[in-house]
């Protein structure tokens, strides 16, 4: 078992983050709950910050928000002087709401609807990304319509496989995602852009995939990029001024997995960007990562109460918790796997192997495959699934109608509600009763 950020065990054997215990905040704010670690977050922020401070003349680091958010996490991101990427009008709006000037956003995504680009070209949104042909044409109607002009990116395909589950890849060429270098396309949307005078065409975007622990899909990514932009040079005229790396960023979900750091992937960049502007001659870009996973996924941590616990003698024992696949679907999806710990048994022993499940009408609902716990495991303890702070309230679904979890965000001995659990009664709010249903059974 590893303890991330301000995780320890206290003198009785508890887990606590950010100085409370596991136990208390499962007490007071009630289960399942997902607790954030503020100091970790911050932490992670400033080492991609500092890291390009001392390497880089000019540089933006995004939060990518899909990871995780919510008004209090873009305030926090935004302290710490990150600007936000998001991907739809819901985001963009808790973005602003939060208090984010729209010039700090990066608006992504591959099908925008008409609805969310009127939204960014009247907050005035910093860079929207275009994804496509089809976009930059849809873009530069509405555009010239309001009379503004938006600042663009375009999403460009590098061609990169990147190694990590194929369903969170976007690198390669067959994807939903951007504009590929391979047959010229690229080059073709840089030209169009730059023939469209209702749109300010402002760099080049790339994101490889996402969960990567291996740095060299990003040199290879990073080198590919730089050549792209000094054909584009050689044949357009237009120097890049911006170039956007995209997020990625793996992080360590069980004691086994080795996730470089932030530094290392920042060492990786600007070292290859360098040497590739230098062989072109093209002057340093400012550079712009998205991380979304390696901010805030180690800080983050699902607290469960037990319940059943299932013996099938010579198969193997269920602890069931009281979430499951609707608040974390990442096992489900990608057959992610996950560590926790009995936070009120933190010191013991873990000599006995379960199979921690939810509460879904799933048999697919597993969260952890034979994972170590004291022997003393019983109902009513709390357990501590680690890592779960990115890709998991935001993925959460209200499959069996479960209401979401609370999410609290802990520092210093303090906890504080950014997002309150939902009841029963908000399950409720979207019925709507046709008269005709009102009158009872309908056969007697
Ligand atoms: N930038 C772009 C354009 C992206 O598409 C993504 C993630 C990011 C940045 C942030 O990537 P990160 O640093 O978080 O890896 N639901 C999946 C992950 C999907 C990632 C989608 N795009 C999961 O739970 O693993």
């Amino acid at each position: 078992m590893h303890l991330y950020g301000t995780q320890a065990i206290d003198a009785e054997g508890h887990l606590t983050i950010g100085g409370v215990r596991a136990v208390d905040l499962a007490r007071r704010f009630g289960t399942p709950l997902y607790v954030l670690d503020e100091e970790l977050i911050r932490q992670n922020c400033r080492a991609y910050v500092d890291a390009f401070r001392s390497a880089w003349p000019d540089f933006i680091v995004a939060y990518a928000a899909k990871a995780f958010l919510c008004t209090a996490m873009a305030a926090l991101v935004h302290q710490e002087g990150l600007y936000l990427d998001v991907v739809s009008g819901g985001e963009l709006i808790t973005a602003l709401r939060a208090g984010v000037p729209a010039e700090r956003l990066i608006f992504h995504g591959n099908n925008k609807t008409p609805e969310e680009l009127d939204l960014a070209l009247r907050a005035g949104v910093g860079r929207i990304v275009v994804d496509s042909f089809s976009e930059l044409d849809l873009l530069a109607d509405m555009a010239a319509e309001r009379e503004v002009r938006p600042r663009i990116a375009l999403r460009i395909t590098p061609g990169v496989e990147a190694h990590t589950h194929h369903y969170i890849a976007t690198g390669q060429l067959d994807s939903k995602f951007g504009i590929p270098i391979a047959g010229g396309a690229g080059l073709e949307a840089v030209r169009r852009a730059l023939e469209t005078p209702a749109v300010d065409l402002v760099g080049l975007h790339c994101h490889i995939g996402s969960q990567i622990l291996d740095l060299g899909g990003y040199e290879v990514t990073a080198a590919r990029m730089v050549d792209f932009m000094a054909a584009v040079q050689r044949e357009t005229g237009w120097t890049c001024p911006e170039l956007n790396l995209g997020g990625g960023l793996g992080v360590r979900y069980t004691a086994e997995d080795r996730a470089p750091t932030p530094a290392e992937l920042v060492a990786v960049l600007t070292r290859t960007v360098r040497a590739r502007c230098e062989a072109h001659e093209l002057p340093l870009p400012r550079l712009v990562v998205e991380p979304g996973r390696s901010i805030v996924g180690e800080a983050g941590t699902t607290l469960y109460t037990v319940g059943a616990i299932k013996e099938i003698p010579g198969v193997r024992t269920y602890v069931a918790v009281d979430g499951g696949m609707g608040d974390n679907p990442r096992p489900a999806l990608y057959q992610a796997r996950y560590d926790a710990v009995v936070a009120n048994r933190a010191a013991e022993p873990r000599i006995r192997l379960v199979t921690v499940v939810g509460r879904t009408c799933e048999s697919g609902d597993v969260l952890i495959r034979d994972l170590p716990v004291p022997e003393t495991i019983a109902r009513g303890d709390i357990l501590a699934v680690q890592v779960t702070g990115a890709y998991n309230y935001s993925m959460a679904s209200h499959y069996n109608r479960f209401p979401k979890p609370a999410v609290v965000l802990v520092r210093d001995g303090e906890a504080d509600v950014v997002v309150e659990r939902e009841t029963w009664e908000d399950l409720l709010r979207f019925d709507r009763m046709p008269e005709r249903l009102r009158a009872g059974v309908a056969w007697r």
